[in-house]
């Protein structure tokens, strides 16, 4: 047992978290579907209060962050560690805490959050005693990535797991700073901090769970699943090392751009707004680099619909790292700020980029863990990005256009100061968008629908085998 066990990658781990971020990325986007479709037709909260939008809005958030990207991260992780490592994974048991231990997390936030119960801070919504789980689930997952990295036979650190590791650093060190909160019962809690540092430390953790949540750990899979798709080696490898350093850098100092005009000192926001600027460049340069790991391969876009989805993703990466620094200055700020537009940015990196690169990842992996090379039907990859694609563009340019109009009525006034429209003209004139991004959602949540009908079969029509240790692994970088 011992022979064999060092001989093969653990990808039980992989395999169980691979097929619960499919699951989970159908439950969270059909909760997005509904509360989209609350804010056209109100009336779909059907009087109850556990289905009433404040509260399955956070659900929805928690779903497809947590658990659809936080699977899909750890599942992408866990394989590429190893892979990469060319060993076998450190501390079997305390990986598989994790899988159940994120899963007891993931389901008591599906119990809390209906029921109302909420810390009131956004993406950090859970209360006390399931914040010290996710604590300690996050501990075994640092043992459990780094002990493998430390256990590694090839001597150099491939940059994908530099992504992941600072991913696993930085959420351990902005869920503990911003969860830090006095019990006041076993399901209420206040934060230590008040007023205006509140809401500092909840925006430095709020955009740190979009730079390293969100981002770093999402740059890994880029690094990893591109090259090997493609069958070329990383473009430059020198810029991705530059890119770590000035990402990692830089998403640290950006949080205040959450709170223009705002209580918060005004240099402290000019300081988020200048190194939001800042932030182009580093995105930029991975996104560049990534891309141009297709150069002398491009061909193979024609016909490969996994990466398909993986340089979409990215293009989907560069437009929201554009479009953030630009919402990022303050007179620009002024017009998107409470309106649609951030909606619309949110997704276009939530859907276009971490939900394209997880898929892309996914597709790769799937067959792989099931002793196969190809995913039962190719047809329904290529269905599925089509879906997702066309469903991205019709929620994101909805929200521009509702979110763009927004600002600008919300702002009009009359040659006597008065305004010229009322709130509830606005809430009019946005209906339209509001039913346009209920069908892109619709649109998005089929592909993903789809998505899991391809893995049932691919692992119905395979053998869940764990792949034996091999040096052919280890993605080739100049
Ligand atoms: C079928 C797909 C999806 C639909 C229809 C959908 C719909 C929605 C809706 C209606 C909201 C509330 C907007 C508001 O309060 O005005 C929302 C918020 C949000 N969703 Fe989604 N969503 C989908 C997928 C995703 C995915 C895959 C992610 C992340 C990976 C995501 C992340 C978020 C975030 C972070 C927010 C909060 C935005 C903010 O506070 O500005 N969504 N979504
Ligand atoms: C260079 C990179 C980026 C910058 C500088 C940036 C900047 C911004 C700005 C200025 C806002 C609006 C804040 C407000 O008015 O309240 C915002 C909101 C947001 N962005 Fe980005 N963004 C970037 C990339 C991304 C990416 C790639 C994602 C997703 C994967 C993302 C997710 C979000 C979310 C979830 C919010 C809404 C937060 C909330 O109010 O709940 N951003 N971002």
């Amino acid at each position: 047992m011992a022979s064999t066990h060092s001989a093969t990658y653990n990808d039980t781990v992989v395999r169980q978290f691979a097929i619960a971020a499919v699951l989970w990325g159908v439950v969270g986007m059909a909760v997005g579907v509904l509360i989209a479709s609350q804010l056209a037709w109100p009336e779909l909260n059907f009087g109850i209060p556990w289905l009433s939008y404040g509260r399955l809005r956070p659900l929805h958030t928690n779903a497809v962050i947590f658990a659809f990207g936080g699977c899909a991260l750890f599942a992408t992780s866990y394989h590429v560690v190893q892979r990469t490592c060319q060993t076998r994974l450190f501390a079997g048991p305390l990986a598989a805490f994790t899988f159940w231990g994120w899963q007891l997390v993931i389901l008591l936030a599906a119990i809390s959050l209906p029921l109302g119960y909420t810390s009131g801070k956004e993406y950090a919504e859970l209360e006390w005693p399931i914040d010290i789980l996710i604590t300690l689930v996050w501990v075994a997952y640092a043992v459990v990535f780094f002990g493998t990295i430390g256990m590694r036979k090839v001597r150099h650190i491939y940059v994908a797991n530099w992504f992941y590791g600072a991913f696993i650093i930085a959420v351990a060190l902005l869920h503990i700073v911003n969860s830090a909160e006095i019990p006041v019962s076993l399901t209420k809690s206040y934060s230590v901090y008040a007023g205006v540092q509140d809401a500092m430390v909840q925006w430095w953790y709020g955009h740190n769970a979009v730079g390293f949540f969100l981002t770093a750990g999402f740059l890994g899979m880029m690094y990893y699943y591109i090259p090997k798709q493609a069958g070329m080696p990383v473009y430059s490898y020198r810029l991705s090392i530059v890119h770590f350093w000035a990402l990692i850098f830089t998403y640290m100092w950006a949080g205040p751009h959450h709170l223009h005009y705002t209580a918060l000192p005004d240099w402290t926001q000019s300081v988020g707004m200048v190194f939001s600027l800042i932030l182009l460049a580093p995105s930029w340069g991975g996104m560049i680099n990534g891309i141009m790991t297709l150069s002398g391969a491009w061909y193979k876009l024609r016909d490969d619909a996994i990466l398909k989805f993986l340089i979409v993703a990215l293009s989907f990466y560069g437009m929201s790292t554009f479009e953030g620094p630009m919402m990022s200055i303050k007179t620009v700020n002024s017009l998107s700020h409470y309106t649609d537009w951030t909606v619309g940015h949110v997704h276009s990196g939530a859907l276009g980029w971490v939900g394209l690169i997880s898929m892309g990842s996914l597709y790769y992996l799937i067959p792989r863990m099931f002793g196969r090379t190809t995913m039962y039907s190719v047809q329904a990859i290529s269905l599925h990005f089509w879906a997702a694609t066309i469903g991205i563009v019709l929620y994101i340019a909805a929200m521009w256009i509702a979110g763009v109009m927004q600002g600008l009525m919300w702002r009009a006034v009359n040659p006597d100061g008065t305004l010229v429209y009322s709130f509830v003209e606005s809430v009019k004139a946005t209906y339209p968008f509001y039913v346009i991004r209920v069908a892109g959602g619709l649109l998005y949540l089929g592909g993903m629908i789809l998505m899991l009908w391809n893995t049932v079969m691919t692992a119905l029509a395979g053998r869940a085998v764990d792949a034996p240790i091999s040096a052919q692994a280890q993605p080739a970088h100049a």
